[in-house]
């Protein structure tokens, strides 16, 4: 499919952008432009555009406004040091991204028109890649349903946007681990819902579990199982992998409530070509703090693309808190996050393949 590039009447002046992707933060600073491609049941995918990023006009009967039929991604572009630019893993995104809309009840998107939506956006927005250390180009491709109709059946009418957003660090910098908070009110999801598509209802659910672990001065929010409220599953929205002394690590298997994320997959790669023994298998939170405070478990981290890889330095509940390791980044999360960072910079070799060159 063709993509229509729109004129931008008023780009951001030079001077603004350079002030705003000189220290972006995470998500709140934006490109100029937006991709958008439109589904009717009739037509399928039709009109690809690259247009000035601007409000969106919705008619106020729109589908998700009340059933909340809608689904994201997010994956980053990179400035490698010769100046290329590069994606990272963005057929496993679009891969995702429909099988999330498969659970939501809206259209496939053709896989290689998601990879195409990103590339123009990159490109066309070239000049907005941070300027600080470890900055990328955050990608927020997103699908929801357009159809003005209050019935509650599957819509037939949908957009696909991507939005871009210069970033920093997630978590501000400094921090050297994070802190959770296990919730005891509240899950993230239940076998047969939706915890392992990426729709936003999942993250709406996580904002009190979220605000209360801000309360109680962490960082994040660790979610248990629904069922026998034991299992570590994962944070408001990041895997978690557990590393022991003697060189094993376990990730939480997916089972349909754990969402199946980018970075958990590079992880569990990157271990492997490290010969270490990774084990996808339930793990539990009593477990959790008698291996933490036994010396067992050495480090956790926590990953995902905006977190990348952070470490967790403490757990705590109402009942009990406890540290890991020092509390501070352990050596294999250090070693990983730059093995994987220095992967998607292009400053490391790329045996896997991942990285797309644009
Ligand atoms: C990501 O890591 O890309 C996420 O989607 C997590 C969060 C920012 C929603």
């Amino acid at each position: 499919m063709d993509f229509a590039h729109l004129p931008h009447p008023a780009p951001v002046p030079g001077e603004t952008r350079a002030e705003a992707i000189a220290d972006p933060g995470f998500g709140s600073v934006f490109t100029d432009h937006m991709v958008v491609i439109d589904f009717h049941a009739d037509r399928g995918w039709h009109d690809a555009r690259v247009t000035p990023r601007e409000a969106l006009t919705l008619d106020p009967a729109c589908a998700v406004l009340h059933y909340a039929q809608e689904i994201f991604e997010g994956l980053k572009a990179y400035r490698h040091p010769d100046g290329s630019l590069a994606l990272f893993r963005p057929l496993v995104n679009a891969a995702r991204l429909n099988r999330s809309a498969d659970r939501l009840a809206m259209p496939n998107l053709p896989e290689d028109l998601f990879v195409e939506a990103c590339r123009q956006l990159v490109i066309k927005d070239r000049d907005w890649f941070p300027t600080v250390e470890g900055g990328s180009l955050y990608l927020r491709p997103f699908m929801f349903a357009s159809e003005a109709f209050l019935g509650v059946r599957p819509a037939r009418e949908y957009k696909f946007l991507v939005i871009a957003s210069p970033v920093g660090n997630y978590f501000k910098s400094g921090v050297p681990a994070v802190s959770i908070w296990v919730s005891q009110d509240y899950v993230r999801a239940a076998p047969g819902g939706t915890g392992a598509a990426k729709t936003g209802g999942n993250y709406a659910a996580s904002l009190v579990p979220q605000a209360e672990a801000i309360s109680k001065g962490h960082d994040q929010v660790v979610f248990l199982d629904a069922v026998e409220r034991r299992w570590i599953e994962e944070l408001g929205g990041m895997n978690l992998f557990f590393v022991f002394a003697d060189g094993s690590v376990i990730t939480p298997p997916l089972g349909g409530t754990i969402l199946p994320g980018v970075t958990r997959d590079s992880l569990i790669q990157l271990l492997r070509d490290e010969g270490l023994t990774i084990r996808e298998e339930r793990y539990a939170i009593d477990q959790w703090r008698s291996d933490a405070e036994s010396g067992r478990l050495i480090e956790t981290m926590a990953c995902g693309t905006a977190a990348v890889v952070t470490p967790v330095g403490k757990v705590a509940s109402p009942d009990f808190e406890f540290s890991i390791g020092s509390g501070g980044p352990g050596q294999l999360t250090q070693r990983l996050r730059e093995r994987l960072v220095g992967i998607q910079r292009g400053t490391v070799p790329d045996p896997h393949g991942w990285v797309m060159p644009l």
